[in-house]
């Protein structure tokens, strides 16, 4: 940035950093600053230097030799859920699987019979305290899902949830749509996709920028998939999938030949899903706390992607079923130590390529001026010590919107 572009003054600059990590650059800035204003990012650099350039600062904030970068970006959440299925994991200790337990009318049906009995106050309540546990973990924007009503009436108690707490709360949500998430046991299966395909997107099209569909048995097939996908692109949804979880149904060249934002999951797809994303430019979200709360041995496998230029993102997956973890920086550290990311690059996956995952790498996910001060100081030197120190919350401070939580 040149001198002409800055301002006369800013509002707060963070200092002493043991390391600035803005993600635009590989390597982080050793005891970089970055000065805020207005809520946005003016100018990183070297804390002598904005010192310097911006004396009498009314807000100086010592970062006290701890690692700065950005908030982390949750890019693929179910928070919006009643009960839970801890009774779930006890049955999958004893040898149950989890497309066993979804066959069998429990999973993902349980957490809808929950949901439809839940009032919208009491949705909204758990939404806002399940948001400010991520906030103290130092997310700062989430994207969240419907797809625990599975009729009408309960998919739009979600959505007008998703949306209260995106107007409520301070940290920014991103909103999906994911009727798709299963047949509905009372349902018709035919019934329910034309349903999902026809008058359901007029009525949500209004609640939820992205379209999403669970792509796997028990859930949607490929046919299914493509015809959902198709219909939501028609009325204006940008796609997501959920792909190659359990088997490969073919959902990833599917999702990168349709220009989805996103495949998520990918834990079972085959190299030419993955030279048509690399083509496409899908963005890989990876959900490793899935493989790991489900004790399943088989993780996706990160390199497969950077080696072709994929960009590959981390996101918990919160949800009652497969992953109720609040935390990145699990997921970070299960991303180093079963996906095969170094610790930089799962960083950037929290973060900058999270932010592509939901189309909001504009505005947050990367420590660049004119985006959001969207940012985190943890109690650690330098990025491998992240997953070093895992599984508890190393994050000291958590600023959103230039606004400190
Ligand atoms: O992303 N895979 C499908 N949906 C969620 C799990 C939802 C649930 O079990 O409630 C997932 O893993
Ligand atoms: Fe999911």
């Amino acid at each position: 940035m040149t001198a002409i572009d800055r301002p006369t003054h800013v509002d707060t600059i963070i200092v002493n950093s043991s390391q600035l990590l803005t993600m635009a650059e590989s390597g982080g800035v050793p005891g970089g600053a970055v000065a805020v204003k207005d809520g946005i990012v003016i100018e990183t650099g070297r804390t002598e230097d904005l010192l310097r350039i911006y004396p009498g600062c009314p807000e100086i904030i010592d970062a006290g030799n701890q690692l700065v970068m950005p908030g982390f970006v949750d890019c693929h959440t179910h928070l919006v859920f009643a009960g839970e299925r801890s009774g779930e994991m006890e049955m999958r200790l004893r040898g149950a699987s989890y497309l066993e337990i979804l066959k069998s009318g429990g999973g993902i049906h349980s957490t809808v019979r929950a949901t439809r009995a839940a009032s919208a106050d009491e949705l909204f309540d758990a939404g806002m305290e399940r948001l400010d546990r991520m906030a103290r973990n130092g997310t700062t924007t989430v994207e969240i899902k419907s797809g625990y009503g599975l009729d009408e009436e309960t998919e739009l108690k979600m959505l007008e949830v998703v949306r209260k707490l995106s107007a409520d709360h301070t940290l920014d949500v991103a909103a999906t749509y994911l009727g798709a998430h299963t047949i509905p046991s009372e349902t018709d299966r035919n019934e329910y996709v034309r349903w999902l395909a026809g008058s359901s997107l007029e009525t949500f099209s209004g609640y939820a920028e992205f379209f999403d569909v669970f792509c796997e048995e028990g859930a949607f097939s490929l046919e299914e998939t493509e015809f959902l996908l198709e219909a939501a692109a028609q009325a204006g949804f940008k796609l997501k999938v959920h792909a190659g979880q359990f088997n490969d149904l073919g959902a990833a060249r599917l999702a990168a030949s349709m220009g989805a934002v996103s495949a998520d999951h990918l834990e079972n797809i085959s190299d030419d899903d993955l030279d048509l994303m690399a083509k496409a430019g899908t963005v890989a979200v990876l959900l490793p706390g899935v493989p790991f709360f489900l004790q399943s041995s088989i993780y996706p496998n990160a390199r497969r992607f950077i080696e072709r230029g994929i960009p590959v993102a981390l996101a918990t997956d919160f949800n009652p079923g497969s992953c109720p973890s609040y935390s990145m920086q699990m997921m970070i550290a299960l991303g180093v130590f079963f996906c095969g990311l170094t610790a930089a690059e799962a960083l950037k996956a929290a973060t900058l390529d999270a932010a592509k995952a939901i189309d909001r790498e504009s505005e947050t996910g990367s420590l660049e001026p004119g985006k959001k001060a969207d940012i985190i100081i943890l109690d650690v030197k330098s990025p491998g010590e992240l997953p070093y120190y895992f599984g508890t919350n190393l994050v000291t401070k958590t600023m959103k919107g230039g606004i400190l939580l």
